[in-house]
């Protein structure tokens, strides 16, 4: 479609600018509180939350105080909380197998959120990385991140997500098949309305330095994520991930990170038309809270205006940190 632009002064744009009443009428997007969903870290203990010094404002928080979240997210009208566990020491190794017991951290506190606040949509990370003793999202030989092997772990871990009561399931690993595999094993089990959202358009970016602090993964982590996660030049590239993934039985589909891939997000949207989702990710939380920080930014005017900025560029919703902080300014 063609816009229509008469000339000076049949047209003058600043008309429709001019009172806030009639900004408002012609907004072409908003934001509430139903566009977001709040990333949490869960570490164990009780009662207890420490802050991640790369990401001001944000904690860790034992199972009670993630459960203490969740409850005042859905009063604030949030309709989903990811969960992002932070793995002690001895619970990462060769084999990962605490990514899929069923009392590991995330598992518990599926189970608590659900308990307490049955109504809030409770998302999950899928990959190896917490439990992994090198950082990586899949198993590695000889220095090779393996995909199949991998996959079968993948599963195994999205039903113990599925059998502890999550709604949505996210896998963030960048393995190839892996959403088919975790598709058919939720149908053979019975778990038919467990959605997927995947993380389709994964870019292999250094914005994700302070989430790797908040999950004790930095220091882990040998190498890169280059040979699995989207190389940053390439834009057709995820428009093949998300025709695959829906193929293979994903509900919904993720770019990430969010305000340097807007264009990718549109693109997505335009060719498929499906639910999007931007990951508005740790890196991009941290410049905006730094810059504020200093009073070089109004905090709360950047973020009302990266997260709009998703909206426009056709996400149905956002990861953000800033969820509850969003919310509480948008409900006034
Ligand atoms: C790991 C995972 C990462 C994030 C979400 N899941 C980091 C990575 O791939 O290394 C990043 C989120 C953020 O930066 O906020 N599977």
């Amino acid at each position: 479609m063609k816009p229509t632009v008469a000339p000076m002064p049949q047209s003058r744009l600043r008309r429709l600018r001019r009172t806030p009443a009639l900004r408002a009428l012609v907004r072409e997007n908003t934001l509430t509180p139903d566009d977001l969903i709040w990333p949490v870290f869960v570490m164990a203990g009780t009662d207890e939350e420490t802050p991640i010094g790369s990401m001001p404002g944000v904690t860790r928080k034992t199972v009670d105080r993630v459960v203490k979240a969740a409850v005042e997210a859905h009063s604030l009208g949030i309709p989903a909380i990811c969960l992002f566990p932070y793995t002690s020491m001895e619970f990462r190794t060769d084999d990962c197998a605490e990514a899929w017991n069923p009392d590991n951290l995330t598992n518990r506190a599926i189970r608590a959120i659900k308990d307490a606040c049955p109504d809030i949509a409770v998302m999950t990370d899928i990959a190896l990385d917490p439990y992994n003793i090198n950082g990586h999202d899949g198993y590695v030989e000889d220095g090779v991140i393996v995909n199949d092997r991998t996959v079968e772990a993948l599963v195994k871990m999205a039903l113990a997500q599925a059998a502890a009561g999550a709604d949505i399931l996210g896998p963030s690993d960048m393995m190839d098949g892996r959403i088919g595999a975790m598709r058919r094993a939720l149908e053979s089990e019975g778990y038919h309305d467990v959605a997927i959202l995947s993380y389709t358009a994964k870019y292999a970016s250094a914005f994700y330095g302070p989430f790797r602090d908040a999950v004790g993964a930095t220091a882990a982590l040998k190498g890169d994520k280059k040979t699995y996660q989207m190389d940053p030049g390439n834009s057709d590239e995820a428009l093949r991930l998300v025709e695959r993934d829906l193929a293979e039985g994903a509900d919904m589909v993720m770019v990430k990170p969010g305000m340097p891939y807007l264009d990718i997000c549109r693109r997505v949207k335009d060719t498929f038309g499906v639910p999007t989702y931007a990951y508005q990710v740790s890196g991009e939380y941290a410049m905006l809270q730094a810059a504020a920080q200093n009073g070089w930014l109004d905090g709360q005017k950047v973020m009302l205006e990266s997260l709009l900025s998703f909206k426009r560029a056709g996400c149905d919703g956002i990861l953000t940190y800033f969820a509850p902080e969003a919310a509480r300014v948008l409900n006034g």
